[in-house]
């Protein structure tokens, strides 16, 4: 198939738009509450294990699929000569569907909360509940960003993606830094920092485990092709294994950095960390406000502008996954299947919109026999990201080390590679897809889904 294909222009935005795919609410809003539920810096210590020993061969991985094939999620497996294993694309296809739905909601929240900073509105906080469960109005920002990332996606990769991360990217970084300064000023910050760098390992359960894979995987927009897609737009002269570490420690910053920025917060306002996602919306207005209305309305609505920044140079690798595979393997053309699957995914999206409150009826709770009862956005979240994600991953590892083949996966990464032998990070790559991956994996995997979905507390009786 002769289609022509989009590129980075440089080397450097192929990094920023991955690093601005894995940047996003994952870190920001997902993460911190993730570590409040989760106990706090034990949580953290997985988190990270995970992120550099099993994820980032996962991305150096999907990367190399990616540039060697030029081919969306799908398609580079059969490009490959392997045409059952685009069952991993079809998968990645159904988590990224998911994942967008309920990620575009949340995306909404953050845009809401812009506004709600630009008219002063620091009460926010406490209407937090209130606000989520008017869907008319999170329904509107969410159709805006939906229509915002399609706008961008439409356009091709390298001249919104690139651009966008380029600039914002840094500065949300130097907010974050500035914010964390002023956190540690304020009383009670170091119960905060307590609880979020000493890890009290008897708080580790089969749940915490499971769910810091699923952030890890989240976090780093791996498990469903998303880089698979990117590296197909990546030239054959960059170092795939040097990228992948760049952005895997820029993504990682930020999370941790959003942690040191958060927990003094949260203590100091006296707000108990394990509230779940509303954790930031609740905590940030009041900080801001406690500013002076000035700075207050200023910095306040730079943050939640940036963060929505931030969450749109995700959706839009979101979106970007299902637009190529439509673009390259049925031949529409990429304005059409852009606004078409864009128009799919908020439909699914409206369950979720739903189930912060506004509607009992419309899949509000579902109960499972491991997680208790969820609702449907958290649902949602459980299947896709903590199940789906890490299984994709799994499935990449087995795929790159043992069909795929090793030698050609070398030889990939070679290419562009400063030294032709590669480096000990290459190595370790190596080592990991063949038997870290598969078998940690494929082991966290079967005891979290016996113990989520069938409620067989394997992992729980292993720690006592
Ligand atoms: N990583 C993003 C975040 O942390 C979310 C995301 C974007 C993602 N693209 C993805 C997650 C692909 C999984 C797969 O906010």
């Amino acid at each position: 198939m002769a289609i022509q294909r989009g590129g980075f222009s440089t080397r450097i935005g192929f990094i920023l738009a991955a690093a601005g795919s894995a940047v996003g609410l994952g870190n920001i809003w997902k993460f911190p509450f993730e570590v409040g539920e989760g106990g706090g810096a034990a949580f953290v210590v997985m988190y990270l294990a995970f992120c550099f020993i099993l994820c980032f061969p996962v991305m150096v991985a999907e990367i190399s699929i990616g540039r060697k094939t030029k081919r969306n999620a799908v398609g580079a497996f059969t490009a490959l000569g392997h045409k059952k294993w685009s069952i991993i694309g079809y998968l990645g296809l159904t988590s990224g569907v998911l994942i967008l739905s309920f990620y575009n909601v949340v995306a909404a929240w953050a845009f809401g909360y812009f506004i709600e900073m630009v008219t002063g509105h620091f009460d926010i906080g406490q209407r937090f509940g209130e606000f989520t469960s008017d869907y008319l109005t999170v329904g509107l920002y969410s159709l805006l960003f939906m229509g915002t990332t399609a706008f961008v996606v439409s356009r091709g990769v390298s001249k919104g993606i690139e651009r966008a991360a380029r600039i914002l990217m840094p500065t949300l970084f130097v907010l974050i830094v500035g914010l964390i300064i002023y956190a540690l000023t304020l009383p009670n910050a170091m119960a905060g920092l307590k609880f979020y760098l000493v890890p009290e390992f008897s708080e580790i359960t089969g749940n915490v485990v499971y769910s810091a894979l699923g952030q890890a995987f989240f976090s780093l927009s791996l498990g469903m092709g998303a880089l698979i897609t990117y590296g197909s737009y990546l030239s054959r002269d960059s170092n795939i294994v040097k990228s992948a570490a760049q952005i895997t420690l820029m993504d990682v910053g930020v999370a941790v950095l959003a942690g040191f920025m958060i927990f003094p917060f949260v203590f100091s306002q006296g707000i108990e960390p394990n509230g779940g996602p509303g954790l930031i919306f609740v905590t940030l207005p009041g900080v801001f406000e406690s500013l002076g209305s000035w700075a207050g309305v200023i910095i306040g609505s730079f943050f939640f502008l940036l963060l929505s920044f931030a969450a749109l140079t995700s959706t839009i690798s979101l979106l970007e996954v299902p637009t190529a595979y439509v673009v390259d393997e049925h031949g529409i053309k990429r304005s059409k299947a852009t606004w078409l699957v864009a128009i799919v995914i908020f439909l699914v999206g409206i369950p979720s919109l739903l189930s912060n409150g506004a509607s009992e009826a419309l899949g509000q709770f579902i109960t499972l026999p491991g997680a208790g009862t969820l609702d449907f956005m958290s649902f949602v979240g459980l299947i896709a990201n903590d199940t789906f994600l890490p299984l994709g991953g799994f499935m990449i590892a087995v795929f790159v080390a043992y069909v795929w083949r090793k030698e050609n996966f070398d030889a990939e990464l070679a290419e562009g590679a400063d030294n032709l032998k590669g480096s000990w990070l290459q190595s370790y790559v190596n080592f990991a897809v063949s038997y870290v991956c598969p078998v940690l994996l494929g082991l966290i995997f079967i005891v979290t889904v016996l113990d989520n979905f069938l409620g067989i507390r394997i992992m729980t009786m292993l720690l006592g």
